[in-house]
């Protein structure tokens, strides 16, 4: 298939992710609201990403999701914060620029939400960018999300005080 997500199964999607935020430039990691001061060492990241993946479900801080394109994974969502039967907070990062802005990343998005949904049942996903950086809010309204309201916070571990967007998507009863 040419676009395809699944949860995350080896150590190398995990080192993918940390090559993916270490090697970004300064730019890049500021437009979507990261500090690179605020980064684990890569060796450190990669140590307590495969840790978080051993534990259960339950137990875990976040679920990855791979972006697979033509069979290659091209980038990644992640799920944190998650109230299983409840609500949880996703994040969204496609690798490659060359496939941006082609439809991928929101086609990619929509199937982690719906995944992220069927896996912990829940009723409403939260994803929260930086309100400036155009590209992801976008994405979460074509998605079918609802905007609630921007507000400045300190969004995780790895980010600046920053104004962000909350958006909401309402999963269906089930
Ligand atoms: C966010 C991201 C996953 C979106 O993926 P994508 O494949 O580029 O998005 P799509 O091609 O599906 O575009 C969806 C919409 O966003 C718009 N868009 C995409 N990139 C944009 C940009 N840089 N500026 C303005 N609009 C943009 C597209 O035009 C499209 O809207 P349209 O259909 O009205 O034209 C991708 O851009 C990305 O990984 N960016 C870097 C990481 C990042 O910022 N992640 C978010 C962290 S909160």
């Amino acid at each position: 298939m040419e676009v395809d997500v699944c949860p995350f199964t080896s150590r190398e999607q995990y080192a993918g992710v940390v090559r993916y935020f270490v090697q970004a430039s300064d730019a890049f990691l500021y437009g979507m609201g990261a500090d690179r001061a605020k980064l684990p060492s890569a060796d450190e990241w990669l140590r307590l990403l495969l840790e978080d993946h051993e534990k259960p479900d339950e137990q875990k801080e976040r679920v990855y999701f791979a972006w697979l394109y033509h069979g290659t994974q091209v980038g990644h969502s992640s799920l944190g914060n998650i109230r299983a039967g409840e609500d949880a907070f996703i994040h969204l990062h496609l690798w490659v620029p060359a496939l941006r802005r082609a439809g991928l990343g929101t086609e990619f998005f929509k199937r982690s939400v719906a995944l992220s949904i069927e896996r912990f049942a829940l009723k409403r996903v939260f994803c929260e960018p930086r309100a400036e950086n155009l590209a992801p809010n976008r994405v979460l309204e074509k998605a079918g999300f609802t905007f609630v309201r921007r507000y400045r916070t300190v969004p995780g571990a790895i980010n600046y005080e920053q104004d962000v967007n909350r958006w909401v998507y309402e999963g269906r009863p089930r």
